[in-house]
C-alpha cells in the first residue's frame, strides 16, 4: 500500500476511535506502560515518561486526543504554518523497509493556524502538547517572523511548548533560517510572544561550525533543542530521491549532534533526542547522552503501536536493575 495512504487509513481509525465509548479506557489499558521511575520534569513541566510522538505524524492536530492514548508521555504536534498548505505533489513519502528508514518531502502539508486552533480548542489535555511551528511556503523568506509570530498568537494557549521548526528539508529556503543573524532575530521576536517554555529544532547537516553559529544565536533566547530533523545525505539508502531521510541511518549522527550540543550548551539547557530511536537500548543512550526526553516517528511506523510500551518497559527494567530513574539518568556519560 502507498505509505501516505495507509497513514491515512490508520489516522481515519484513529479519528473514529475517539467517537467510541471508553476507547480511550481501552486504548490506555492495552498501549501504556506506566511507572514513577519514568517522570521526568523538563522546563517546569511533568510529563509522565520520556517518550513522544516526534512532528509530523499528527499534522492537522486531530490525532493528539488518540496519541494522548497510546503511551506518549508527549506529542508534537505541527508542523502548522500561518497559512493552510497542500504540501508537495504526491507521491512524496517512502518506504525503504530493509534499512527500517523513510524518505519523504511532504513540504509541511496543514491546514494552517487558524484552523488548528479551531480543532485544539475542542479537545481535552491529554498527554504533553508540543506545538511546532514553521514558516508557509508563499511567505517570503524575510517576512519569516511575522509568519511564526502569527500562528504562535493563535497555538500557543493550546501549548504544553512550542517548537520552532527552522529545519525541514522540503520548504525551500526554510534551514537559512539557521544562520545566526536570521535566527537571532526570529528567536528573539519569539520569546518576547512565548509564554511557554521554546525549543527550537535544528537539522543533522549543519556543520560543526553553522550548530557552534546556531547555538550561540539562541544562547537565552530558548530553553532546549530539538536534535534533529530529517536529514538530506541520503547515502545510507543509496537513493536520490529528493527529501528528508529519517529512522535508523539517521541514529548515528542524531546522538553524535547531541553529545556535541550537550557539551556546548551544558546541563541546563533541556534537549529532546529524535532520529532513527527504536528500542529502549537507544533511548537509553540517548538520555545518558544528555537528552531529557526523546522522539519517535519512523520506528513507530516499521515497529507499530506497542513499541512506546515496549522502549518504556526496557527503561523500566534498566532503572529497576540499577535502581535508579530516568530523571537521574539524564546526561550521566555526558559528564
Ligand atoms: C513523514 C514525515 C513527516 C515529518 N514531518 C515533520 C514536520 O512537519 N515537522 C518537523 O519538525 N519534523 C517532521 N518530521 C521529522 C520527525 O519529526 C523527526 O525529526 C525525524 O523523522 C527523525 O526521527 P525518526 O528517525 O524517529 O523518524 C517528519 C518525519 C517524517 C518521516
Amino acid at each position: 500500500m502507498d505509505p501516505e495512504e495507509a497513514h491515512e487509513l490508520v489516522a481515519a481509525g484513529a479519528r473514529f476511535s475517539q467517537l467510541v465509548p471508553f476507547a480511550d479506557a481501552i486504548l490506555r489499558g492495552t498501549f501504556e506502560f506506566n511507572n514513577p521511575r519514568l517522570h521526568v520534569r523538563v522546563c517546569g513541566i511533568d510529563f509522565k515518561n520520556p517518550i513522544g510522538m516526534g512532528a509530523g505524524f499528527d499534522k492537522t492536530g486531530e490525532l493528539y486526543p488518540f496519541l494522548s492514548n497510546m503511551g506518549f508521555g508527549h506529542v508534537e504536534c505541527g508542523t502548522f504554518t500561518r497559512h493552510g498548505q497542500p504540501g508537495n505533489p504526491k507521491p512524496r513519502l517512502f518506504r525503504f523497509p530493509e534499512q527500517a528508514a523513510l524518505i519523504n518531502r511532504m513540504g509541511f502539508n496543514n491546514p494552517g493556524a487558524d484552523h488548528a486552533a479551531g480543532c485544539f480548542a475542542k479537545q481535552r489535555h491529554g498527554a504533553i502538547r508540543g506545538i511546532n511551528l514553521g514558516k508557509s511556503k508563499v511567505t517570503e523568506l524575510n517576512d519569516a517572523r511575522d509568519d511564526y509570530l502569527y500562528s504562535l498568537a493563535k497555538l500557543s494557549v493550546f501549548a504544553d511548548y512550542i517548537a520552532i521548526n527552522v529545519s525541514s528539508p522540503n520548504t525551500p529556503g526554510l534551514r537559512q533560517l539557521q544562520e545566526k543573524d536570521r535566527l537571532a532575530d526570529l528567536l528573539g521576536a519569539v520569546r518576547a510572544q512565548c509564554r511557554v517554555p521554546l525549543f527550537l529544532k535544528l537539522a543533522p547537516d549543519l556543520t560543526e561550525s553553522a550548530l557552534d553559529d546556531a547555538l550561540g544565536a539562541a544562547e537565552g533566547k530558548c530553553d532546549g533543542f530539538i536534535i534533529c530533523n530529517t536529514t538530506i545525505d541520503k547515502s545510507s539508502v543509496g537513493s536520490d530521491l529528493e527529501g528528508g531521510l529519517s529512522g535508523a541511518p539517521l541514529a548515528r549522527r542524531s546522538l553524535e549532534m547531541l553529545r556535541i550540543t550537550r557539551k556546548k550548551v551544558g546541563s541546563k539547557v533541556a534537549l529532546i533526542s529524535v532520529g532513527g530511536i527504536g528500542s529502549a537500548e537507544e533511548a537509553l543512550l540517548r538520555i545518558r547522552a544528555g537528552a531529557s526526553l526523546i522522539q519517535i516517528y519512523t520506528a513507530y511506523i516499521y515497529g507499530g503501536p506497542f513499541l512506546p510500551a515496549t522502549i518504556l518497559r526496557g527503561i523500566n527494567d534498566f532503572c529497576s536493575r540499577e535502581n535508579t530513574t530516568v530523571n537521574d539518568l539524564i546526561g550521566v556519560d555526558a559528564k
